[in-house]
């Protein structure tokens, strides 16, 4: 694990932002992990800005998106695929027919799940997984547990995760209380993975994440046994380390 400190959310969204375009320069066709959430939104900005100037292109790229909450549709202003298509997809060169989300609308999960997998593998795999981290230590929505769980599937959303994501929400009772999720298998079979982490909220699970002991306690510290995982968090995300 290399981790890079940043001075703050900023920062660390312009080196975020340089570590994706510079994958994309070196491998154009990059199948690309990609997350939501408030963490990558100022990488995704300066991504736009660069595909803009002509700096770099999506147009060869395809995507895998890491979650979706069950139950929405993708027209859903809250659902995960609305969320990119409005910060992402709409405003870069990429072909949306390449972009991937899970299918919140399914109720079939067990079909749901194994065509996701399927399709990432057909796909050959992940080249860069994007990651923010929860408060909790999830990735994707892979909630502390006992076990890390391989494959895509469906997850009672912790209460910890629910309240944090009520923020995007009027209240908490319209939270889903379920989501789709990559497994920790093809997140750990990514070649790259670039962790970014922001905040005094989550210092303590960047500080688990990195330090802490392998345990599906907190997910993102089997990061760890990663190869080639990239951890970029400003100071106070590093605050407890
Ligand atoms: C989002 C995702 C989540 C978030 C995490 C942090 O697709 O998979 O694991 O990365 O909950 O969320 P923010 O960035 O909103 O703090």
């Amino acid at each position: 694990m290399r981790i890079i400190r940043t001075r703050d959310y900023n920062h660390m969204s312009e080196h975020a932002a340089a570590v994706i375009a510079a994958q994309l320069t070196l491998q154009p066709n990059s199948t690309l992990g990609l997350a939501t959430g408030s963490t990558p939104l100022g990488a995704y900005v300066r991504l736009v800005e660069m595909c803009a100037a002509g700096k770099i292109s999506f147009a060869q790229v395809q995507s895998y998106n890491l979650d979706e909450y069950r139950g929405l549709t993708h027209d859903d202003p809250q659902s995960y695929h609305h969320f990119m298509w409005e910060n992402l997809f709409s405003r870069v060169d990429i072909d949306v027919t390449r972009t991937h989300v899970p299918d919140g609308s399914n109720e079939d999960a067990a079909s749901t799940c194994a065509n996701y997998d399927a399709a990432i593998e057909a796909a050959g795999g992940i080249d860069l997984q994007l990651l923010g981290i929860g408060n909790n230590g999830h990735i994707g929505f892979n909630e502390p547990g006992d076990e890390f769980v391989v494959g895509t599937h469906c997850v009672d959303l912790t209460e910890s995760t629910i309240k944090a994501n009520s923020r995007l929400f009027e209240s908490i009772d319209e939270v889903p209380r379920q989501a789709y999720t990559l497994g920790i298998g093809a997140i750990m079979h990514a070649r790259r993975i670039l962790v970014i982490a922001s905040g005094t909220a989550k210092a303590d699970a960047v500080h688990a994440m990195c330090y802490g002991p392998v345990t599906p306690a907190c997910p993102a510290s089997v990061l760890q046994l990663h190869p080639d995982c990239i951890v970029i968090a400003d100071a106070a995300a590093l605050s407890a380390c």
